[in-house]
């Protein structure tokens, strides 16, 4: 098989998280490019529905399962759904994830859960409800959104909830792939740096000095575009990744050299 073919992912499902916009909405675009059915699960319905519609134009097949990863029970409806659907489950991307700029001496415990609860048991939860069918596929490929976050502390802007959430996506990754190495599922993480998204945006259009010194201290000078992670998702969910597994891959502009 040669390479290219490598990278193909005719005939294979994936399920993206978060997907109704952003990162995961671009990523789903990718795998749909390379050939992947896409489910997104997402709590936004419109914009998935929409983000879904988009995909479809592209000759896949593409649709919405409304899904809190926080909730066990959406988890096991997801894998449930998808499976009458699409029948297999190939590529699971757990990108959901939220973000809560608070002084850790001010941090009040519910904030701390919201982030904890979206962007780590999200992962676990949704990781095991589809790693369960996986397994019985004995095939399939988790792809988790960490973050730089998770191996930096960012500055200037105070988010310690978020970035050893992120730190904990990196570790349940290792963790995961050392479990399931032994049924065929390779588990790997995607940490981004600065990315212009919905969950971005903000900080981008309404506070000049931080995203100044956020650019001064990236060597590329720029953010990223949410396309610019296309490529590492498909390489991940692929066959071209087939000896790959608890990896932290760092898309990020060069911001961790420095
Ligand atoms: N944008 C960045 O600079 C950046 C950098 C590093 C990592 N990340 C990570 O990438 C991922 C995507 O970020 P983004 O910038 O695209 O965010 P975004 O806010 O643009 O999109 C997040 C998506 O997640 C969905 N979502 C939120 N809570 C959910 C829940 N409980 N269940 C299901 N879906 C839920 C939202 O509806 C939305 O569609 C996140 O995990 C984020 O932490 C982003």
């Amino acid at each position: 098989m040669s390479i290219m073919q490598k990278f193909s992912l005719s005939g294979c499902c994936s399920i993206v998280t978060g997907a109704a916009m952003g990162l995961g909405k671009a990523m789903a675009e990718a795998l749909a490019d390379a050939g992947s059915d896409i489910v997104i699960a997402d709590i936004d319905r419109e914009k998935a529905q929409e983000a879904a519609a988009e995909i479809r134009g592209k000759g896949v097949r593409a649709s919405f399962v409304p899904c809190d990863v926080t909730r066990p029970e959406d988890a096991e409806n997801l894998a449930q759904a998808v499976m009458a659907e699409y029948g297999r489950i190939d590529v699971l991307v757990n990108n959901a994830g939220i973000c809560i700029h608070t002084p850790a001496e001010d941090m009040r415990l519910e904030d701390w859960r919201k982030v904890m609860g979206v962007n780590l048991d999200g992962v676990f939860l949704l990781s095991q409800a589809i790693g369960r069918v996986m397994i019985r596929q004995n095939r399939g490929s988790i792809i988790n959104i960490a973050s730089m976050s998770g191996i930096i502390a960012n500055t200037p802007q105070p988010q310690s909830g978020y970035n050893a959430s992120k730190a904990g996506v990196i570790m349940l990754t290792k963790s995961l792939a050392s479990e399931w190495a032994r049924y065929n599922i390779r588990v790997n993480a995607i940490a981004p740096g600065y990315m212009k998204t919905e969950l971005t945006r903000p900080y981008f259009e309404g506070n000049g000095t931080m995203v100044q010194r956020w650019m001064d201290l990236s060597p590329m000078g720029r953010p990223g575009t949410p396309d610019e992670l296309g490529g590492i998702a498909v390489y991940l969910a692929s066959d071209a990744s087939s000896f790959t597994t608890g990896g932290v891959f760092v898309i990020d502009g060069g911001y961790t050299v420095w």
